[in-house]
């Protein structure tokens, strides 16, 4: 069974990535309002994937016999008046995520729980590839700056990314 403080710390995180997801809605939503619907399609899906990590941790506490722990979720602390704005919150936001994942993991190697530490290690590899993701962007929506076909070049190419379930088979299984 999970130990109290790995099922408080797991369901944190479980709060956290609804709280991501809550994040990412209201950043699509405001490039939605703004002609963006490329920016707005890509943060969709951010948040699908966001909702899905959220369930699959709250799936493994209850795996390994524990109760989650339920809390508020809190709205967006970001302000954004421009897509870089938008991209910088993110890659702002993921880099806390990061931090919180590691330290999980930290936590999980304390207590010896080697199998929540492998659990985990799936987030720490999808942390790299999230910053990567975030910092891409940002650094086009910085070089096109004000050029707007450029500008909606990127837009039509953010159009294009769906939402995949990283956890099919644990979806199906359940
Ligand atoms: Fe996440
Ligand atoms: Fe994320």
């Amino acid at each position: 069974m999970l130990k109290e403080n790995l099922t408080n710390a797991l369901s944190k995180q479980f709060n956290f990535e609804l709280y991501s997801a809550y994040i990412y809605l209201e950043m699509s939503a405001y490039c939605d309002r703004n002609g963006l619907k490329g920016f707005a399609n890509w943060l969709n899906v951010q948040a699908q994937e966001e909702l899905a990590h959220a369930m699959h941790m709250y799936e493994y506490i209850l795996e390994r016999g524990a109760y989650p722990v339920f809390e508020d979720v809190k709205k967006s602390p970001y302000d954004f008046e421009n897509i870089t704005e938008v991209f910088e919150k993110t890659l702002a936001h993921e880099q806390i995520v990061t931090g919180r994942i590691n330290d999980i993991a930290s936590l999980a190697l304390k207590e010896n729980d080697h199998a929540a530490y492998i659990f985990i290690q799936w987030y720490v590899n999808e942390q790299v590839e999230e910053e990567a993701n975030a910092e891409q962007i940002l650094q086009q929506v910085k070089q096109i700056g004000t050029n707007t076909a450029l500008l909606y070049a990127l837009d039509k190419e953010l159009a294009a990314r769906v939402f995949v379930n990283p956890f099919p088979a644990k979806t199906a299984a359940n």
